[in-house]
């Protein structure tokens, strides 16, 4: 018999916990079925607007890879090399919310029993914004959308009051998820970005304004590297860039980071976990730092587009673990959200060692240069 892998989430079920995150591989109607087919538990739609995007020519997203046996990063595609990141450029969804009501309908009456999160973004900072956010809601809603995602948190949007520009002002963020709950009969859940101070400010401001849960992160704001033959950007427009967002592997221990302060500011919310997951190994991570569900982007562009492969990893992962630990009576992934929540502590709690211990002839910690040779330098 197949292992239960459901679970609730901000009064939603979920088959499983594993989500296609906002992005190219929700990006359309077909994506999505074959999602749901492929075996997802739900899918947050790329983000919907009110007005139409045009993106850049050219590719929208690139995938930066690592040599085996040097330390050469490139986005040329070549043998023998591990993905490093994604890195991404492409504005929301360039359809319309006319082109999305019916497919939101149809896709939801297709898969009633999977989750259909409509993400959607509007500006802010006047009421005809806030109307925007509303009337969005409203449209995915009616269509049958379980659950809203906010995105405050889109690191390339010019406009001030868009994106991550709304994401890293917490009264801002608090205004729209406000304006949002005052229309929604759905939960609603306020993707943050990572690039801030402190980002339970911004999650503060988003709790306050009504917001069920916190999904967490966005891509972070970076560049694509110079060539060092052609002295370009390795992906630009004429020669110029500007920055965008990366994602996968190299932002899985950021990304943690960030869920680890969230977690703990506010334990008894619900939160969303992104970046860097493609297999169930990392999003345990994620589950042990305290998140209910987790969401995935670039491990799924890069199999099949939709990510049937990953799904299958993470699913067979969670039956896996879940019969490992049979003996603790764990039935489901909430059974240890958060297991490991409070490991993460100051520095000064951590424990040192003694005086004789700490130069005492131990191994040297690798990495670091031995205590003699240390010495010499500070001389
Ligand atoms: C090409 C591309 C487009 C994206 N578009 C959106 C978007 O429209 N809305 C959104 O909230 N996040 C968007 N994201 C961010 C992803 O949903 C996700 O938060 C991020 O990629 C980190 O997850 P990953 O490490 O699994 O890729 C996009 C990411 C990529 C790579």
């Amino acid at each position: 018999m197949a292992a239960d892998l459901s679970t609730m989430f901000t009064g939603v079920r979920f088959r499983n916990p594993f989500l296609l995150s906002s992005a190219p591989p929700t990006e359309s109607e077909s994506n999505i079925l074959r999602a749901f087919d492929a075996g997802w538990g739900g899918v947050v739609t790329k983000t919907i607007g009110l007005h139409p995007v045009v993106n850049v020519i050219g590719p929208k997203t690139k995938f930066l890879r690592a040599d085996a046996d040097s330390a050469h990063l490139s986005m040329k595609k070549r043998p023998d090399t591990a993905l490093h990141s994604s890195w991404n450029w492409e504005l929301i969804s360039d359809k319309t919310l006319d082109w999305w009501v019916p497919r939101l309908g149809r896709i939801k009456q297709a898969f009633p029993e999977h989750v259909l999160v409509a993400s959607i973004m509007a500006g802010s900072g006047n009421d005809t914004e806030l109307r925007h956010w509303q009337t969005l809601a409203t449209a995915c809603q009616d269509q049958g959308c379980d659950a809203l995602e906010l995105n405050l948190s889109c690191p390339h949007m010019d406009r001030q009051d868009m994106g991550s520009n709304v994401g890293k002002d917490k009264e801002l963020v608090s205004i729209v998820t406000h304006a949002v709950k005052e229309v929604a009969r759905v939960p609603v859940w306020a993707k943050l970005t990572p690039s801030t101070t402190d980002i339970v400010v911004e999650a503060r401001g988003a709790f306050l304004g009504g917001a069920d849960a916190i999904s967490s992160s966005n891509t972070f704001t970076s560049l694509p590297l110079i060539d060092v033959e052609t002295l370009e950007f390795e992906i630009n427009v004429d020669g110029l860039v500007s920055t965008g967002g990366l994602g996968g592997p190299a932002i899985l221990p950021l990304s943690l980071a960030k869920m680890s302060q969230l977690t703990q500011a506010f334990p008894d919310r619900r939160f969303s976990g992104i970046g860097g997951i493609s297999t169930f190994e990392h999003a345990l991570n994620y589950f042990l730092l305290g998140c209910g569900t987790v969401q995935v982007c670039t491990a799924a562009m890069l199999d099949h587009a939709v990510g049937p492969n990953v799904i299958r990893e993470l699913t067979h992962g969670l039956a896996r673990f879940l019969e490992k630990h049979a003996d603790k009576s764990w039935r489901g992934v909430d059974d240890f959200v958060g297991l490991l929540r409070q490991r993460v502590v100051a520095q000064s709690a951590i424990r040192r060692p003694d005086e004789k211990e700490y130069y005492g002839g131990h191994q040297t910690a690798e990495g670091y240069a031995a205590p003699e040779e240390a010495k010499v330098g500070t001389e």
